[in-house]
């Protein structure tokens, strides 16, 4: 590959000045370069560009960067991208697809008389994945990711919310960002009664001017756990919506795999898992499989995995049953026998093995189920 010098000096100069946009900019054109000449190295300069956010304090915008004048804490923060896979359903994924097509095409829309403001509305429960996914999005563009929490804009003093608002908006300091307006149904909590009547309406305007505001190749990405909450015309202001579900049964293979067995699961492990483990979102298995394999490391063990097993398919909402990594009881054994058979209605040779049992034990497990 040959050096491009204009690029070097322009890496350099960008590197003393802080401006680390610019570095991972022309370290993503590197990285295409060298793809042609030396794929492994492409690789691993992409994974760190991936890797490595800058926080905006590192970027020299920490006298700008506007704070709630109570708590000092700041309105608005440029946040590493995510290094961490995402998982998406199949439907999701289209939308997201979608837009980052349509947002890579900002100019070329423009030009034929289509430019519309870019902004993608996420909602869906918690623990789906929406602000992992807002970091996923501007990673794929090459944005920088800034990034504020709506709840944390809302000031318990009287007008000092929308005055907060307004400083976030006026600060994006870059028109090729993206914006996140994470947990944005606290704004509708300004409902109850500890505010006056005028302050949610007042706070909503705040924030359609706000939006109206920004420069048209500003990407703006909203995430509300309560769409309903949301007012009309806000909702309105994001032409894009995804909605984020809890994974299907594949979704939910991928990220046990991942997030249990680090994408080295054998025996099919992972589907048993998804089977049994409708309902629970991306955060709930990830904190399960954490779990488990803490538990294993600690105890200096392989995983186990009938323990895991039980403790999801008998993990009940709001109350988690976490797995340890220790052998079951015969009580269990049979408990877990008797889940295999009537959930996933598992041939019994196959409870076997997977409890490491033989035939016969699991034949007398499930009659003396019966019997009970
Ligand atoms: N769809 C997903 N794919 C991969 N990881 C996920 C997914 N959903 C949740 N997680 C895991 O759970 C964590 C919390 O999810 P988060 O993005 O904060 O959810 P939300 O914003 O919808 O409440 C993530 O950082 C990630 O580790
Ligand atoms: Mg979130």
């Amino acid at each position: 590959m040959d050096v491009d010098r204009s690029l070097v000096l322009k890496l350099f100069e960008a590197a003393l000045g802080a401006d680390y946009t610019t570095v991972r900019r022309i370290g993503g054109r590197i990285a295409r370069d060298l793809a042609e000449v030396d794929a492994e190295g492409a690789k691993a300069l992409q994974a760190m560009l991936r890797k490595r956010g800058v926080p905006l304090q590192a970027s020299g915008y920490v006298e700008a960067l506007p704070r709630d004048a109570g708590s000092r804490l700041p309105l608005v923060e440029e946040m590493a991208w995510p290094t961490s896979p995402l998982f998406l359903n199949t439907d999701a994924g289209h939308v997201i697809e979608q837009f980052i097509e349509d947002a890579n095409n900002i100019a070329l829309l423009a030009e034929n008389g289509i430019s519309a403001r870019l902004g993608i509305l996420l909602y869906g429960p918690p623990g789906t994945g929406k602000s992992l996914l807002a970091g996923h999005i501007a990673a794929r563009l090459g944005r920088p990711f800034y990034v504020t929490r709506l709840d944390s804009v809302i000031s318990s003093r009287l007008g000092e919310t929308s005055k907060n608002i307004r400083g976030m908006f006026d600060f994006i300091p870059t028109k090729d960002a993206v914006l996140f307006l994470d947990e944005m149904d606290a704004i509708a909590k300004l409902r109850d009664d500890r505010h006056e009547l005028g302050e949610l309406k007042r706070v909503v305007n705040t924030v359609l001017q706000g939006l109206d505001s920004l420069a048209d190749e500003v990407i703006v990405i909203g995430a509300t756990n309560h769409p309903h909450l949301l007012d009309p015309a806000i909702w309105r202001r994001f032409p894009y919506k995804a909605e984020l579900l809890v994974p299907d049964s594949a979704v939910r293979a991928s990220m046990w795999s991942y997030f249990l067995f680090q994408d080295s699961d054998e025996d099919g492990a992972s589907d048993l898992l998804a089977r049994l483990s409708e309902g629970m979102t991306g955060a709930d298995i990830e904190n399960f499989a954490h779990a488990a394999r803490r538990r294993a490391v600690i105890s200096r063990e392989d995983l186990n995995l009938a323990p895991i097993l039980l403790a999801v398919a008998t993990n009940k909402e709001g109350a988690p049953r976490l797995p340890d990594n220790r052998a079951l009881t015969v009580d269990e054994k049979k408990m877990l026998s008797q889940i295999l058979l009537d959930r996933l209605a598992m041939p019994q040779t196959e409870i076997a093995r997977t409890l490491g049992v033989s035939r016969q034990m699991i034949h007398r497990y499930l009659k003396g189920c019966d019997d009970g």
